[in-house]
């Protein structure tokens, strides 16, 4: 039936036919909760693209949290620029009833989208919309990331992940994220964080002509894919990172687990993994 209806949608004019397609997925919604549907259904897949594509990477990324960060069911977790879900929905089965999930975005729709999708069948999984500028994301935001105060008490949290959004934070706004991270988590705990790290060797990959995507030199301890919109991809100094990191009160897990975005021939994933751990 809702099939039918997304089919005569294609006929109608661009805006409409989007309005129609959300109204569809709220239905669809409605239905999944009606009926005690057991699984999350996808997001829109204009949701889907704005992260980058990929739904399924998030089961790969459960795997990286409990091998790499020993992340156990019950625990409380936080999902910092949490997307549309992607990270989320594998979590729901693997924390189980005794485990507490809170994530926060800067793209409204997609904060509604996971509170509509995941809340109310699953209450211990929240999400939280902040309204942060960044030119790719959220370029009428008016609170700097730089100064904003991530809406938990201080050491809430087992474990914090933050996956391709380092990757577009400028340097000092990812120097105050890392100190965030820092001040959520309960002592002992762990996070897992992405990015591009600048080393010799992606230096060297990215002159070269290796990497996944082209950068532009480096502008002090960084480097962009665009220079228009910086944060559409950032590059930051693997120096920098580790300074921040142990400016945040963590310590950095050894070896990061490089990725293959520069061309690495061996890369772990595809952006660098690091594992850290508050003293
Ligand atoms: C490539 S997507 C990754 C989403 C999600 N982490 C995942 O892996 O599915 C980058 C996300 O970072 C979010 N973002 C950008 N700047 C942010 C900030 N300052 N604080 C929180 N989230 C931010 C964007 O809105 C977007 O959802």
């Amino acid at each position: 039936m809702l099939g039918l209806a997304r089919s005569a949608l294609r006929v109608l004019p661009v805006p409409v036919r989007r309005e129609g397609r959300h109204l569809l997925n709220r239905v669809g919604l409605w239905w999944d909760r009606a009926a005690g549907r057991t699984t999350v259904r996808r997001p829109p897949a204009e949701f889907v693209t704005g992260i980058g594509g990929g739904w399924e990477v998030g089961d790969a990324f459960l795997r990286h949290f409990r091998n790499l960060a020993d992340l156990k069911p019950g625990e409380a977790v936080l999902d910092a620029g949490c997307g549309v879900g992607r990270m989320a929905v594998p979590l729901i089965p693997y924390l189980g009833p005794a485990g507490r999930y809170e994530g926060f975005d800067i793209i409204r729709d997609y904060v509604r989208w996971c509170r509509r999708a995941i809340t109310p069948r699953w209450p211990n999984f929240r999400f939280t919309h902040a309204d942060i500028f960044n030119r790719e994301y959220n370029p009428r935001g008016p609170v700097r990331a730089g100064e904003y105060r991530f809406p938990y008490p201080g050491g809430s949290f087992d474990f914090a992940f933050l996956t391709s959004v380092f990757t577009h934070l400028m340097p000092p706004d990812a120097a105050h994220y890392l100190a965030e991270v820092g001040r959520v988590l309960k002592p002992g705990g762990r996070a897992l964080a992405t990015f591009f790290l600048l080393n010799g060797e992606s230096n060297r990959l990215v002159d070269a002509g290796r990497g996944r995507f082209t950068l532009f030199p480096a502008e002090g301890v960084y480097r962009v894919h665009r220079r228009d919109i910086p944060e559409a991809c950032i590059a930051l100094d693997e120096g920098f990172v580790e300074g921040a990191i142990r400016a945040a009160g963590l310590t950095l897990d050894r070896p990061v687990r490089y990725g293959d975005w520069c061309g690495r021939p061996d890369g772990y994933d595809f952006q660098d993994i690091l594992i850290l751990r508050k003293r």
